[in-house]
């Protein structure tokens, strides 16, 4: 049941693929909220994903672009504006795709192009869908803009690869960009940064299931859903944090402060109990 926390707002939403996606989820809760929206993704992504069905639930126009290119965003732009007969109010950003990560490619023998593309998809086209709305006008006073971002940005997570990289760019350009729209046009840029959730591009990373497991026994409150972090998201588009801006906000159920838990600490010993491990510790390292 919505509350009217977008009521009269208007939204563009990036990266909904399938009904596992973070973005899906948001758009679903945002309509909810009374919000109007329009959906984005690549042409490729409104081919092999069901977004289609998505836009239909919640009476959506859908336009394709990739984010990685200035002429698509600018037609995005000019189109959504036309569509609304106005300015938007809200812009998330679900955007990420690495090719190394994708052909299970080590970051210690990482392909170069492959390394721009990781860039260039999952924190340039941050930086760029900015700033084509920023030059169209695109958004009302007091708007809103969200990216969606991970933890490996400021701690390093075995096989997160290049998307490490990406995701501290992502963050950096939110505070850079935060300053200058917040002082100019008063909109607000924030990144959360969410708990492993399994979609289509969490569920890539080499090892996912056991770091969800692992992300579950250290954090207090347990990993946050696809739902949860649209309900966070909600709240930022809303005009009850008009003033929160150029922030990571983590939205992790407690994992970005822990050091070690009870149940994380009694799976670890279980595994010391293994005679394998016993015998040879330094087998088990990497
Ligand atoms: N799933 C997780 O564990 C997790 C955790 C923290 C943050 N995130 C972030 O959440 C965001 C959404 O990912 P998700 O987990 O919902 O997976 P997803 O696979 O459903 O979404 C990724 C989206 O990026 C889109 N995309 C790729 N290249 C694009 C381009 N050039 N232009 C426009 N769109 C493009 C894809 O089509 C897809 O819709 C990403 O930024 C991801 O890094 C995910």
């Amino acid at each position: 049941m919505g509350h009217n926390l977008l009521k009269n707002k208007k939204g563009l939403i990036f990266g909904a693929l399938n009904d596992l996606s973070i973005a899906w989820k948001v758009a679903e809760r945002a309509h909810d909220e009374g919000a109007e929206i329009v959906l984005t993704n690549t042409p490729i992504a409104l081919r092999m994903g069901t977004i289609d069905e998505l836009a239909q639930k919640i009476s959506a126009k859908v336009i394709a672009a990739d984010a990685t290119k200035i002429s698509d965003l600018e037609e995005l732009f000019k189109q959504t504006m036309e569509h609304f007969g106005g300015k938007v109010d809200f812009i998330l950003h679900s955007i990420g795709m690495s090719p190394n990560v994708r052909k299970k490619i080590p970051y210690d023998d990482i392909n170069y192009e492959n390394f721009l593309k990781t860039i260039d998809i999952s924190a340039i086209s941050f930086h760029k869908m900015i700033q084509v709305a920023k030059k169209f006008d695109a958004i009302n006073e007091w708007g809103s803009i969200v990216a969606l971002t991970y933890i490996a940005a400021q701690r390093t997570l075995f096989e997160y690869n290049d998307m490490a990289d990406a995701k501290a760019a992502l963050e950096s350009i939110a505070r850079s960009f935060g300053y200058i729209y917040g002082r100019q046009k008063r909109i607000r840029i924030n990144t959360i940064s969410q708990s492993p959730t399994p979609t289509t591009a969490g569920m890539g990373v080499k090892g996912f299931s056991g770091l969800m497991d692992f992300t579950e026994r250290m954090s207090p409150l347990g990993n946050a859903s696809a739902q949860e972090c649209a309900a966070y998201c909600i709240t930022l588009f809303s005009d009850l944090t008009r003033k929160v801006t150029m922030q990571n906000l983590y939205h992790d159920g407690g994992f970005s402060s822990m050091g070690m838990s009870a149940r994380a600490m009694e799976m670890y010993n279980k595994s010391l109990e293994c005679k394998d491990c016993k015998e040879n510790p330094l087998n088990k390292t990497e």
